[in-house]
């Protein structure tokens, strides 16, 4: 009898530990260079960054940082292999606004061991068409590369081409908006299948009034996750049991 209920009493304890676990995806920022520790309201965030305002990881700082080439935040040149058009480059500016802005990156987040920074996102699944348009506004803008955070010559404070890397337009190292979205910045991003307004991808751009719509997504994953993360954890928990239940006879 009192067996028994040691048994029942662990997997219960077992159980509610995987599922506890998993509420700590949600509303949080990234370990990274500039982000907040946590997420608040932000009054001012600059330009395209202020879909965010409600709740962000960045400071209005970063906010208007993100809209500059070379800025402060990475010394990144956007325009490495000359202008780069501004409809493309509010893309850019975006996918910045994004990453150092959204609280809902969570259910992506991996640790990494650099030296700028401890967490990195990986495969946040954009909406197709985020991918899409970004990948047509820029067809017709050039680069020398297809991963934007490896290789680059930093000799003079910002990144420009190394010496093997010729100038092409975009579609060039990216043939398709998959190619664009994955490769750029080493799998941060994938396309998703998904469409923006369903609630299953990460929206880019998205109209604030009718508030953040990437909660829901984030919420979506985070669940998924947490069931695979009980599937995963279930034969370390039986051990555990097991070992519990012997100690304890
Ligand atoms: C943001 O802060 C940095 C560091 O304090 C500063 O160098 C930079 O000029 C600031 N940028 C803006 C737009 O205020
Ligand atoms: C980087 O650029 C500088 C200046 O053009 C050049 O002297 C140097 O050799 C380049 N370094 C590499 C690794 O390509
Ligand atoms: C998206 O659809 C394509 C073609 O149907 C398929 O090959 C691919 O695996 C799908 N990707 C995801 C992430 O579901």
């Amino acid at each position: 009898m009192a067996l028994g209920r040691a048994r029942l009493l662990l997997l219960l304890v077992c159980v509610a530990v995987t599922w506890a676990a998993r509420p700590d995806l949600l509303n949080i920022c990234m370990d990274a260079k500039h982000h907040k520790t946590k997420p608040g309201p932000e009054d001012g965030l600059h330009e395209q960054c202020s879909p965010w305002e409600m709740n962000a990881c960045c400071s209005v700082n970063t906010s208007q940082e993100a809209h500059n080439d070379i800025s402060y935040l990475y010394k990144f040149n956007w325009e490495h292999c000359g202008k780069m058009k501004p409809a493309c480059k509010r893309h850019f500016i975006q996918d910045t606004c994004l990453y150092e802005c959204s609280p809902n990156l969570g259910p992506w987040i991996q640790e990494v061991n650099q030296k700028w920074r401890r967490e990195r996102i990986l495969n946040v699944p954009l909406c197709k068409e985020d991918c899409q348009n970004w990948w047509e506004d820029c067809r017709t803008s050039y680069t020398c590369k297809s991963n934007w955070h490896e290789g680059w010559n930093w000799s003079s404070g910002y990144n420009r081409c190394p010496a093997n890397a010729a100038c092409h337009p975009f579609d060039f190292y990216f043939p398709t908006p998959a190619a664009l979205c994955s490769q750029i910045w080493s799998n941060s991003y994938k396309q998703s299948n998904y469409s923006r307004g369903s609630g299953r991808c990460i929206q880019m751009w998205f109209d604030p009034e009718q508030g953040n719509p990437n909660e829901v997504v984030a919420r979506y994953y985070a669940q998924i996750m947490s069931g695979a993360g009980l599937s995963e954890a279930w034969p370390l928990q039986f051990g555990l049991a097991l070992t519990l239940l012997w100690l304890l006879s």
